[in-house]
């Protein structure tokens, strides 16, 4: 019933598909959503439907060997409505560096709550990701860290936003921002972690942090937690998804392209601009919220955003160095005692992002047909992913894991407890 009256409203509106399907360009600004909205004009079901189409040609669109480079079309603007501004004290910014930058120029509210279209919107049209990982990402946003019921915040409290989904969207062991238990935060970025990368290129005048470096700092990371985090949790979907992503990103959305080097290049400077840090190697000192998309900065190609596809063969890459961060699994209580969560996902394959989304997916439809608006808006972008995904049954959410896996229940908030016996450097 719900379907046919969404498929007659769209029916009844013109809409001209872009010539490029998978970026939206400006069609996205002549519509808004209030994220504290209760129902959707016919416009908003249009576009929302739109987008939903576009996300399924993303899942197929075939990689780029060799990107062009268009500096008009790529170079992002951040003059006039989009210069760069601090947070204000009723801002909120979050363990997002991505979206933490779009909000200090204006790309999302610079109040840090944006709707389900905003942040689809934002990150299509700014860093050239791919309408199908947008609309995941922001849908399981959306019912996952949201108070609103077409929003949701990037900062976060207790069960809201990105900072209150840990081990459910934000996870442990991140490239840069703290474990919650070892530190008694999820949102500080350490200074250590951020210097460990850094040192990977040295040399200023050749640094590029690519999927190589990345990969290294994949499995450092990944081990870091095992050693230093009591109650590490490396979740369904949450650790063997989300982290690959939030690793991946670094290169593949922050790097800067030229037409010298159309693929991207991350420089020192660009990658602390991205992460609020400033200073001198070995003197750094970290601005909270003060994420920045340099001046003259452009995105990756038209044509060429990062889609499903890429992070899959990215994850392959970093699993190829560190094959454990394709299971979910925990420490027990004490450090060094990793263990795989190997009842009811023991038969899934958490390896590939694809069965990973599938899982997330299945979550957000189950939930999401409880919250009416939500509901309607899922149907228009997720049903339509999901159905062009070839998705295996996926196992139910394994609760019974809090009994091995004691980190599993400190959900909460952006702070927690210190774990005893957490290693903090
Ligand atoms: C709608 C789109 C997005 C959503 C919903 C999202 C969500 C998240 C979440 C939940 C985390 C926490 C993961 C963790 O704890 O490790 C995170 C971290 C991260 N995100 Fe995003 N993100 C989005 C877009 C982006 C973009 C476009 C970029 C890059 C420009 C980016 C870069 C990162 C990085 C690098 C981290 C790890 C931060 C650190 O450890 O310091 N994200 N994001």
């Amino acid at each position: 019933m719900k379907i046919n009256a969404i498929s007659l409203a769209v029916l009844c509106l013109t809409w001209h598909a872009s010539a490029f399907p998978q970026l939206l360009q400006r069609q996205s600004s002549q519509t808004s959503i209030a994220p504290s909205q209760t129902t959707l004009t016919p416009t908003q079901t249009a576009e929302l439907s739109n987008i939903g189409q576009g996300a399924v040609k993303a899942l197929s669109q075939t990689p780029v060997a060799t990107p062009g480079f268009n500096a008009a079309l790529q170079r992002i603007d951040v003059s006039g409505v989009h210069a760069w501004r601090a947070p204000g004290p009723n801002d909120q910014r979050g363990p997002c560096p991505g979206l933490n930058a779009l909000a200090n120029h204006g790309y999302l509210p610079r109040n840090g709550v944006g709707s389900i279209l905003d942040f689809i919107t934002a990150t299509n049209t700014v860093y050239g990701m791919g309408l199908d990982l947008s609309v995941i990402l922001a849908a399981y946003g959306a019912v996952f860290d949201g108070a609103l019921p077409l929003g949701w915040s990037i900062g976060g409290g207790v069960h809201t936003g990105i900072g209150g989904s840990h081990g459910h969207y934000e996870t442990d062991n991140s490239p840069m921002r703290a474990d919650l238990n070892q530190y008694g935060s999820n949102t500080r970025l350490v200074l250590g972690q951020f210097q460990e990368f850094f040192d990977l290129q040295p040399d200023a005048a050749t640094a590029n942090y690519d999927i190589d470096v990345l990969s290294q700092f994949r499995g450092i990371r990944f081990n870091e937690s095992i050693a230093k985090n009591p109650y590490f949790y490396y979740g369904p979907f949450a650790g063997t998804t989300v982290s690959q992503a939030a690793f991946s990103f670094i290169y593949r959305f922050m790097a800067n392209h030229t037409e010298a080097n159309p693929a991207g290049i991350l420089n020192q400077d660009v990658l602390k601009s991205f992460f609020a840090v400033s200073g001198d190697d070995g003197d750094f000192t970290w601005n909270p919220g003060h994420e920045r998309i340099p001046d003259n900065w452009y995105r990756r190609a038209i044509g060429d955003e990062y889609t499903l596809d890429g992070l899959g063969s990215d994850t392959t890459t970093f699993a190829s160095r560190t094959p454990r961060i394709n299971t979910p699994g925990c420490n027990t209580g004490t450090v060094n005692s990793f263990v795989a969560i190997d009842t009811s996902y023991a038969d899934y394959d958490f390896s590939t992002p694809t069965q990973g989304v599938c899982f997330a997916l299945a979550e957000v439809l189950s939930v999401a047909e409880m919250l009416p608006v939500v509901g309607i808006v899922v149907d228009l972008l997720v049903l339509p992913v999901q159905n062009a995904l070839d998705c295996r049954t996926v196992p139910a959410r394994n609760d019974s894991v809090k009994d091995v896996c004691p980190g599993y229940s400190f959900y909460g908030g952006p702070t927690g407890m210190v774990a005893p016996g957490a290693g903090q450097d």
